[in-house]
């Protein structure tokens, strides 16, 4: 009871005119834009020579070039120390679409198309210099390509650089407020890699320095996994089927599993690494965006302001934690390795796993414990989401373990790899005696699809392009996110905090299995 009537604090404090801007967004809320091309413009790449530039925004700008998604009129201008040399960058850029891009080998003649019009600019943020040779090079892209003043700057940057972006390109005229969301001429947008800020307080500052030069329709907080079908497709699951939901809550569900297991290190990404750790690189974006949709009311409609604002609600219902729940209920972890990887320190205490378990203080999941892990160098590379049901109130049949645990329904969502929905029921196991056992009903998208799915970058540059802001994050969803993880990143900080080692390739540390065993709960296998 003190649960569903305890106050709760106001949710962000983001500036009045971030709340303005939000309201009104809400209110006068655009429909969605259609699908196809957008309109005409020039992308704005920070950060061109990065790993994600080369990995993942260049091969999805030109995966979306080879399927004809890109308006007609556009051109990309790269920045980074060394961009000025565009040839080189040309040459590059080829050289990585050839390792990179999702469909090989690279068409010659679709790259050649795409590669005239890419530009470069170098230079370092910090000088302004860099802002006005940018204005010049955009000024002359712009009319050679037609791309009609729709400049969208996509900041490919560590989060502390951000502020720094923002202020220069307002200063210089290239960034500049649009009130008119339907305008096609002269857009500006801005997309901010995650993680967004370093913390709640960072993430305030940041929101209120964009908030006043932008409105929040302007600012697109990048999640990649809200741009995988598998985790778009959870509301379509709940929502456009009329058997589950009924079951979605605290009287039918046990216990949710949410798992984001990666079995790479840290690949090379040991300096990056060292400031972010597993809450700031998976949990505070990936792993409680996942949640929030699986544990999200029902929208009103599929418009962007009110999916957010239920995603934003779940959030807010997060239970608080103290130091006391991080001490029981949080398990940071690193595997064995790792602080010999380049770039870290030998010393380092950087969390590279974690285990929590959590609480969603409202109606439909009270008492419903969502246990969350992440990790690298796990057994595993696996991403899914599992709903354990309600065991049946009175056991029938035998089973095995005499305690009627083979009926308990298990509901998979599987987001990667091998993606699809698995159900575990039980089944009789055919013979002369009644034995029960567990199969699977299964879908999986490729088989039923026959298509293998888009690449979540393809699909947010396509929507950030054409000004849907959907599959991106609002301003209160990521601080509420922050706020939600402040006593872990506070305890841990403090030095206090144990840390547990595991082995590579393993499903990593005992304690993380301590935390699920108090409840007679276990972790499904991760292989
Ligand atoms: C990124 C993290 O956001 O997601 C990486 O910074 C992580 O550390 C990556 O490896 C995982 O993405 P995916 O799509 O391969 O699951």
């Amino acid at each position: 009871m003190e649960n569903v009537f305890r106050p709760r604090p106001e949710s962000v404090t983001v500036s009045h005119r971030a709340r303005a801007n939000v309201r009104a967004k809400s209110s006068s809320s655009p429909a969605r834009p259609k699908n196809g091309r957008p309109a005409p413009c020039t992308v704005v790449l920070f950060g061109i020579t990065g790993d994600l530039a080369k990995r993942k925004l260049v091969p999805a700008l030109f995966e979306l070039r080879s399927s004809d998604l890109l308006p007609e009129k556009f051109a990309m201008v790269g920045v980074s120390r060394s961009a000025g040399d565009e040839s080189a960058l040309r040459q590059r850029l080829g050289a990585s679409l050839d390792k990179f891009a999702r469909t090989q080998p690279v068409d010659s003649d679709t790259w050649s198309r795409f590669a005239d019009a890419i530009y470069g600019v170098s230079g370092s943020i910090e000088d302004d210099a860099l802002y006005r040779d940018l204005a010049s090079k955009l000024a002359d892209v712009d009319a050679k390509h037609g791309t009609q003043g729709n400049f969208l700057f996509y900041f490919s940057t560590p989060p502390k650089v951000v502020p720094t972006l923002l202020e220069k390109l307002t200063e210089h005229g290239l960034l500049r407020r649009s009130h008119d969301p339907n305008a096609t001429h002269g857009q500006s947008r801005v997309v901010v890699e995650k993680p967004f800020g370093n913390d709640l307080a960072t993430a305030r500052e940041l929101n209120q320095q964009a908030l006043e030069l932008l409105d929040e329709n302007q600012i697109y907080r990048i999640d990649h996994y809200l741009g995988k079908e598998t985790v778009q497709n959870i509301l379509v699951f709940r929502f456009a089927n009329a058997i589950f939901e009924p079951l979605w809550n605290r009287s039918h569900i046990e216990r949710v599993e949410i798992t984001m297991a990666e079995s790479i290190g840290v690949e090379g990404r040991g300096e990056f690494y060292e400031e972010t750790g597993v809450l700031r690189d998976i949990v505070q974006n990936h792993l409680l965006q996942m949640m929030a949709l699986v544990a999200m009311e029902a929208p009103v409609s599929f418009e962007a302001e009110e999916i957010r604002n239920m995603k934003a609600q779940a959030l807010r219902s997060l239970r608080a934690l103290d130091e006391e729940s991080v001490r029981e209920d949080v398990v940071p972890g690193q595997y064995v390795g790792y602080r010999e990887e380049e770039g870290v320190d030998p010393k380092s205490r950087t969390a590279t796993y974690v285990a929590m378990r959590a609480f969603i203080d409202n109606w439909r999941w009270n008492g419903v414990p969502f246990y969350l892990r992440a990790g690298k160098a796990l057994a595993e590379r696996k991403t899914e989401i599992a709903f354990h049901f309600r065991k049946v109130p009175f056991c029938l049949f035998d089973s095995q373990d005499r305690q009627c645990d083979v009926q308990q329904n298990i509901l998979k969502l599987r987001i990667q790899p091998n993606e699809g929905i698995g159900l575990q029921i039980a089944s009789k196991v055919p013979g002369d005696e009644v034995e029960v056992g567990r199969v699977r009903m299964d879908f999986g998208y490729e088989e039923a699809f026959q298509k293998p799915a888009a690449e979540a970058y393809e699909r947010l540059l396509l929507d950030w392009m054409r000004g849907d802001p959907t599959l991106f994050a609002r301003a209160d969803e990521v601080e509420l996110s922050w706020r939600w993880l402040e006593p872990v990143l506070e305890y841990w900080d403090s030095g206090a905090s144990p840390l547990y080692f595991y082995e590579a390739r393993s499903d990593g540390p005992a304690e993380a299995d301590e935390l699920l065993a108090r409840e007679g709960h276990a972790w499904l296998p991760l292989k």
